[in-house]
């Protein structure tokens, strides 16, 4: 039960997301997503910005590292898409952003990304800087008190994955239920690259 009703409340969310670009896309336009920013690498300890990152790709993913499970399968996920662009895949860096940066300090974000890829960037920050990036990628973000927790929470965060191109626009927003392949197809085809299948 429990189970079911995480699985359904994140239905829920990227309906509700989805109709929400979906009105963007109707309206002004999609270039409205996305925006300058400067936060922590949490593995370098030194501020990096929006403009320190171009000239690659990157593929940008909110979350936090006590998501009980969506955020791991998230992030094993565009590990292997990644993996699966060989070569290409280079040209690509996975950025995992933190959406609760009161516990995702550097350290802890340090930690975590290296579990999952020495080329995982992690990005932390003051609320006030995450609060700036989840604003401009219009990311879905809802603190939830575990009932006799003690103070404890779990984040409701919406999931899409943000391909930014070398100028720092983003060119796809992409949903996280794509496997490993089909989203490594899309980045390459984003990516102007050969279809190598
Ligand atoms: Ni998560």
């Amino acid at each position: 039960m429990r189970a079911m009703t995480r699985w359904a409340r994140r239905a829920l969310l990227s309906v509700a997301f989805g109709a929400s670009l979906g009105l963007l896309a109707q309206g002004a336009s999609a270039a409205v997503i996305g925006g300058p920013f400067a936060l922590t690498d949490a593995r370098t300890g030194k501020t990096v910005t929006d403009v320190d990152l171009r000239g690659g790709w990157l593929l940008l993913y909110f979350g936090y590292t006590f998501c009980p499970d969506v955020c791991p399968t998230d992030l094993q996920k565009i590990i292997a898409a990644r993996g699966a662009l060989g070569a290409d895949g280079r040209a690509l860096t996975p950025v995992f952003v933190t959406v609760d940066p009161a516990r995702d300090t550097v350290p802890v974000m340090a930690r975590y990304v290296a579990l999952f890829s020495p080329d995982l960037m992690g990005l932390t920050g003051s609320q006030a800087e995450i609060d700036r990036i989840v604003g401009e990628y219009r990311v879905y973000v809802a603190k939830q008190a575990v009932p006799g927790g003690g103070g404890a929470y779990l984040v409701n965060h919406s999931t899409f994955l943000y391909l930014v191109d070398p100028r720092g626009k983003v060119a796809e927003i992409l949903p996280a239920s794509l496997t490993p392949v089909a989203l490594a197809r899309r980045v390459r085809t984003a990516m102007g690259a050969p279809d190598q299948g």
